[in-house]
């Protein structure tokens, strides 16, 4: 676990997290409800998007949650973006980053400000079809299952350690758009229990894997629904 981690199980039962964005907000809203109905005991402490109108900047402002507009055409370089973001992050305290829909890759400024305490959401079985268009992707290879994961983010796209997923089965008829809306329904479900697996602790890294203590042979990391 890493030490910011450590750190925020002594901050108290609620750690401040961070939640990146970049459009419609629709995981940041499952986050915001599941620690309004208390399954996740957390903090939204700072909804940063990189786009000035995103639509989840709404939802933030609406739960009353501190909003900020980094966007990244306006600084000079990457780094300096990052750093941007980094410090926005760091000033308010936060111990956990959540990337939900955010559409830019994360470098390392960032990635060494929060190590093994960023997580991203995708909407795909990882490691398959990684980067943008999953789920078209997955309907153009012809899987029968797709789904989501939540996973720790690295320097490699789309690739860090995996924290949960969730299977969502194919039908013949689907199309982008109804694959992408049964996918989202399970998003909406793993984000939060992926955020609350992180923030209780009791997890290390083993190679690639993440091994959790609350993990016993008989629980599950992952929920299958296949309708
Ligand atoms: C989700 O499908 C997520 O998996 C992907 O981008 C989409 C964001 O949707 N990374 P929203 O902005 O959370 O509604």
């Amino acid at each position: 676990m890493s030490d910011a981690l450590t750190a925020s199980r002594t901050a108290g039962d609620r750690p401040p997290i961070g939640v990146l964005i970049s459009g419609r907000g629709s995981n940041l809203q499952a986050l915001i409800d599941a620690i309004a109905r208390g399954e996740l005991r957390a903090r939204i402490a700072v909804v940063i998007s990189n786009r000035p109108g995103a639509a989840g900047l709404a939802r933030a402002e609406a739960a009353g949650i501190d909003t900020t507009v980094l966007d990244h055409r306006t600084f000079a370089s990457r780094d300096a973006f990052d750093r941007a973001i980094a410090m926005a992050l760091l000033e308010r305290g936060v111990r956990l980053v959540c990337l939900a829909g955010f559409m830019r890759l994360v470098g390392t400024p960032l990635l060494d400000a929060f190590p093994n305490a960023i997580l991203n959401i995708h909407p795909s079985l990882l490691p398959a079809f990684p980067g943008v268009d999953a789920q078209r992707q997955a309907l153009e290879h012809g899987v029968c299952f797709s789904g989501a994961t939540v996973h720790l983010v690295t320097r490699d796209l789309d690739a860090g350690p995996i924290v949960r997923q969730a299977v969502v089965a194919i039908e013949p008829d689907d199309t982008v758009e109804s694959l992408s809306a049964r996918i989202l329904v399970e998003e909406h479900r793993l984000y939060p229990a992926a955020v609350q697996d992180v923030l209780d602790g009791g997890w290390a890294l083993k190679g690639r894997r993440f091994v959790s203590a609350h993990q016993s042979p008989g629980s599950s990391r992952y929920g299958t629904r296949n309708r």
